[in-house]
């Protein structure tokens, strides 16, 4: 009889121990879904705009394949302020985005479906002076190939 009631008591705490366990693998198993499913649900941060016309180049100069040629009469359907191709010395830029941007307002608007090197070397509308190294590096952004 003794023996049976340490053999019962026993029998208890052992079961109560694996339930411990149990309980712990459990909340262990929980945490590392939670863990993992946080991981994998980060987004790499979204990048600003720079990046994304830094891509845009890319997709037209650093892809291995030739960069794109445009006539004129192509380019000449892209004249107005949702949809303004410009050319600058016989490079095409897309600068639909940048016009709201642009330090120099809608004059940019001026050049759009055209060969604007003249006006953005003259700026005839404004200061009268060329555009400064700052915005012929920017132009760089919104290349999408070259004259034919
Ligand atoms: C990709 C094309 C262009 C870029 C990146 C650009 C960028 C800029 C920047 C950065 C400025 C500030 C001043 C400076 O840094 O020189 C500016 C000012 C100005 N821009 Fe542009 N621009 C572009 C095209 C044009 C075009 C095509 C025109 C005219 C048709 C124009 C007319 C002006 C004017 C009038 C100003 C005001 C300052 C002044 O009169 O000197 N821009 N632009």
């Amino acid at each position: 009889m003794h023996y049976a009631k340490e053999l019962t008591a026993l029998t208890v705490k052992i079961n109560l121990e694996e339930k411990f366990m149990k309980n712990k693998i459990i909340l262990a198993g929980i945490l590392v879904i939670i863990l993992v499913s946080g991981c994998t649900q980060l987004e790499p941060v979204k990048n600003n705009g720079a990046a994304d016309n830094q891509n845009r180049t890319k997709d037209n100069s650093d892809n291995g394949s030739a960069p794109k040629t445009f006539s004129l009469s192509e380019i000449a359907k892209h004249n107005n302020a949702d949809d303004c191709w410009l050319v600058l010395s016989g490079k095409v830029f897309d600068v639909t985005e940048f016009i709201p941007s642009h330090p120099g307002g809608t004059a940019i608007l001026e050049g759009c479906g055209k060969d604007a090197t003249e006006l953005f070397e003259n700026r005839s509308m404004g200061s009268g002076t060329p555009h400064s190294d700052n915005a012929r590096t920017l132009r760089e952004n919104y290349f999408i190939g070259n004259l034919q």
